[in-house]
């Protein structure tokens, strides 16, 4: 039995723009999928048409939250124009959530740019700080009536390794001198959006609004006792889970701590027994979720879990994972980390970037052919956890 969660615990899922809508035609990564001799997203999951149907498919599995990501590339096609049907579009899309009783969180930047951004030279532009700015002061004018949660950023350090260190994805730059450059450019990116939130908030008479990033977290487990191994796992810990979030702290930028979590990264020579894995290949380990819990304690705000997840074709599998990792969550509330929410990744099946759409996510599949949705198992099962959480 999973229970001992707070009345208002945030239950749900979480999805992306560019992975799961469809169609996004004027985005870096669509244009770098073009010669990159990679599945293309193409129509992704066609979330962009079938919104409502997935948003009553969350609404019967009992979520009361959804997480979802703004494409800029579709409200900004071209450098300074904007398109007031775009934005139509994602007020439609969270009142169709508030209409059915689901708390949207928002996503503004999830990954993707636009393309005429990365062309004027992306994140290591100097002035890549004021167009995200001036996007995001549209957005949240926009959507501030019916939005309380915002996650400026997704997982910055992912987003820095993958584009900027090992170049797998656009713009396949493989540089630290860059990386850290763009590094500095996302933290300007949130502490700006961060104070714009609050500022239009207030200046509208808002009720305060609750703003964050989502933080890629792992564990990492140094596989031998030496001193070297347990060294270098501390300073990875230290930079790569908590790097960011001390410094939004240290700004005051952050009113809640987004934790991503997926599995963990073993530091050393690995002689230990095998664990079970996800279809990527990832191990499985809860107990990675329990610690960094725990560490976030320092911060003493409360926390949501903005992204956990596995890909899978068993799903047994999944819903083992999904027990696990909540059980982590579970007893680190007992040990007094204030958590407030658990967000699945995903609702639906979607495209896995670079890993295209074989890795199977979602609480509902999604027949590639035909678009039909239909409902896991696993999902059934998590519905009655959030279910039973809900009455108390
Ligand atoms: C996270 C990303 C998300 C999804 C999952 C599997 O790192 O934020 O978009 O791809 O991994």
């Amino acid at each position: 039995m999973i229970t001992g969660f707070t009345q208002n615990f945030l239950w749900g899922a979480a999805l992306s723009a560019y992975q799961a809508e469809g169609n996004n035609v004027n985005s870096d990564w669509w244009e770098w999928e073009k010669g990159a001799g990679k599945e293309k997203s193409g129509m992704a999951s066609r979330h962009y048409e079938f919104y409502e149907e997935d948003f009553d498919l969350a609404k019967s599995l009992n979520h009361n939250a959804h997480r979802l990501s703004i494409e800029w590339s579709r409200i900004e096609p071209e450098e300074g124009k904007f398109i007031d049907k775009e934005i139509d579009h994602y007020i439609k899309v969270i009142l169709a959530l508030r209409a059915r009783n689901i708390e949207p969180l928002v996503t503004l930047h999830h990954f993707t740019n636009p393309f005429w951004f990365s062309e004027a030279g992306g994140w290591l532009n100097k002035r890549s700080v004021s167009y995200f700015s001036r996007y995001c002061d549209l957005v949240i004018r926009a959507l501030s009536k019916y939005v309380r949660y915002w996650i400026t950023i997704n997982e910055p350090t992912i987003y820095i390794a993958h584009a900027y260190v090992f170049g797998a994805w656009p713009p396949e730059v493989k540089s630290y001198l860059k990386a850290r450059i763009v590094e500095n450019n996302l933290f300007l990116a949130h502490v700006k959006a961060y104070r714009l939130i609050h500022d239009i908030y207030k200046g509208l008479n808002l009720p305060e609004p609750s703003v964050s990033i989502s933080q890629y977290t792992q564990a990492y487990t140094p596989s031998s006792d030496g001193l070297k191994c347990r060294f270098i796992a501390y300073l990875a810990d230290k930079r790569f889970n908590f790097g960011f979030l001390d410094k939004m702290m240290r700004y005051s930028a952050m009113d809640f701590v987004g934790i991503n979590y997926y599995t963990r990264q073993k530091i050393g020579k690995d002689n230990s027994h095998p664990v079970r894995k996800n279809s990527l290949g990832w191990d499985i380990y809860p107990e990675g979720l329990y610690e960094l819990l725990l560490k976030t304690g320092k911060y003493g705000l409360p926390v949501i879990i903005t992204e956990n997840g596995i890909c899978t074709a068993d799903d047994n599998l999944r819903w083992e994972y999904i027990q696990d990792h909540l059980r982590s969550v579970q007893l680190a509330m007992q040990r007094g980390i204030n958590i407030t929410g658990y967000l699945y990744w995903s609702l639906i099946d979607n495209f896995e970037w670079d890993k295209g759409f074989a890795p199977r996510f979602g609480l509902i599949d999604i027949d590639y052919n035909t678009y039909k949705r239909t409902v896991r198992e696993s999902a059934v099962k998590f519905a009655h956890v959030c279910k039973t959480d809900f009455e108390g």
